[in-house]
């Protein structure tokens, strides 16, 4: 048995000055002074605070956009993960136009089985609406996918509006989840063509053409088909004060809409994409940085408790050899920015003195193990939940850069950022993965099925 002594447990019931006893992969028991026996292993976390392992629900590893592949694959994904707190990743299995649902999830676990660092789950992307497809849905729950995930945009993966309605419908029986990209893809078409016809190449057309209305209209439509289909709906990567709006009025009028936001809404505002020498390009994602007033009005739903989730949307491309493909034509600057290592760092310092250890583990790792049926063998602290937990050293002061990332890209977003806390240790299914903020070189992650 391993005993970690004297920390302060984050708990489902609150803050906990305890000792946790962990043995065969699993959390024993919670108590204090939990005596040491003959073979047990003890840790003196003495002024850490122990959260329940942090999980990304919404990251995309080895995936390719139709011209390049992520710069982090699940090997490299997942090391990063680890690194900086995150016990497992919800990753999106896409599938192939004219392909089953079953040979994406068969691809995504042959790329991340024996190579991933923390564990993973995945999220269904469905692309290609049909009958058979329709009939894959409960299979996907007999392989422990009940998550599932639709874009509004980008032309090789949207659905239409009266597919998405015929999915809310058809998730029902299995009480699955649906995460949408909420962004109006023929409406971004246009207004791309508008940008480069004025002679408006570089990164700051991106966010003009894909304006915060873009996002409200989508977030709107997503809301009146899943009262229409009478379902919940998850708005994933909300960017903006006018989408934040649309999901009030439809909670106002009685609906389940869950919300998750990112890192870097919360922290970045467009003005990045003036930055000189293409420096912009690296904040190229959709949807886009948004204005100051929607950078405030995000982190006020935040502080509120009107966002349920804070997930990355880890989607990495290297700066020079990838988001360069857009040199002259922002079009074609991949979408999408690291975040996976980060996120715990960035949160727990960001919002230190204004959200509770307990809200900053909700948001991070409770929330969306719940709300992605994992709950409670991930995200809690609790005894028989799976021993993934994360040991954060508050004192520790240290600077983000891409210099000492673990995750496979040559750059971060948060580069400069000044870090207070640090990643002391990190349990994988109970095996030490992360020892004072680096990897110990043991690869435990292992393929974690939700369940409804
Ligand atoms: O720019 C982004 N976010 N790329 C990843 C795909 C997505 O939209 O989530
Ligand atoms: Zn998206
Ligand atoms: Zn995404």
């Amino acid at each position: 048995m391993k005993i970690l002594k004297n920390g302060a447990l984050v708990t489902p019931t609150g803050l906990r000055k305890a000792d946790l006893a962990m043995d065969n992969g699993k959390i024993i028991c919670i108590e204090e002074n939990i005596p040491a026996k003959d073979g047990d292993v003890t840790v003196d976390v003495t002024g850490c605070i122990v959260f329940p392992g942090f999980i990304d629900g919404h990251t995309h590893l080895d995936l390719n956009n139709g011209v390049t592949d992520t710069a982090d694959n699940f090997q490299t994904g997942t090391l990063g993960a680890v690194c900086g707190g995150t016990t497992t990743v919800i990753d999106f299995a896409t599938q192939d136009k004219g392909n089953t649902l079953l040979h994406a999830l068969d691809v995504w676990k042959g790329m991340a089985e024996g190579v991933s660092s923390c564990n993973y789950a995945f999220h269904m992307a469905i692309t290609d609406w049909n009958e058979r497809t329709k009939a894959e849905i409960p299979v996907m729950q007999a392989e422990g996918v009940t998550s599932f995930k639709a874009y509004f945009a980008y032309d090789n993966l949207k659905v239409t509006d009266y597919e998405l309605l015929e999915i809310l419908e058809a998730l029902k029986p299995i009480h699955g989840t649906i995460g949408v990209h909420c962004e109006n893809g023929p409406v971004i078409n246009e207004l791309q063509k508008r940008e480069l016809a004025k002679g408006n190449f570089g990164p700051e057309a991106h966010p003009i053409s894909r304006p915060p209305e873009v996002e409200a209209e989508a977030i709107d439509r997503l809301c009146w088909l899943g009262r229409l289909a009478d379902a919940p709906v998850h708005v994933v990567h909300l960017s903006s004060k006018l989408g934040l709006e649309e999901i009030r009025h439809a909670r106002a009028r009685g609906q389940k809409v869950y919300a998750e936001t990112c890192p870097q809404y919360l922290l970045f505002d467009d003005s990045k994409y003036s930055l000189p020498n293409f420096e912009g390009a690296k904040f190229v994602m959709s949807p886009p940085l948004r204005k100051i007033e929607d950078v405030a009005a995000i982190r006020e739903a935040l502080l509120n408790g009107e966002i349920d989730t804070v997930s990355t949307d880890h989607c990495s491309f290297h700066f020079e050899t990838q988001k360069k493909m857009g040199l002259h034509d922002f079009t074609k600057i991949p979408n999408g920015a690291p975040g996976v290592e980060h996120r715990p760092t960035v949160m727990l310092t960001a919002f230190r003195d204004s959200l509770s250890y307990e809200k900053l583990a909700q948001l991070m790792s409770e929330n969306p193990a719940k709300l992605f049926h994992l709950y409670p063998r991930k995200g809690a602290l609790l005894p028989g939940s799976d021993a993934d937990i994360t040991v954060w050293d508050p004192n520790r002061k240290w600077t983000i850069s891409a210099s000492n990332q673990h995750q496979n890209v040559d750059y971060t977003p948060y580069e400069g950022f000044e870090a207070s806390g640090q990643v002391k240790y990190v349990y994988v299914n109970g095996v030490l993965a992360v020892k004072d903020g680096q990897p110990t070189g043991v690869v435990a992650g292992r393929f974690v099925r939700s369940k409804t």
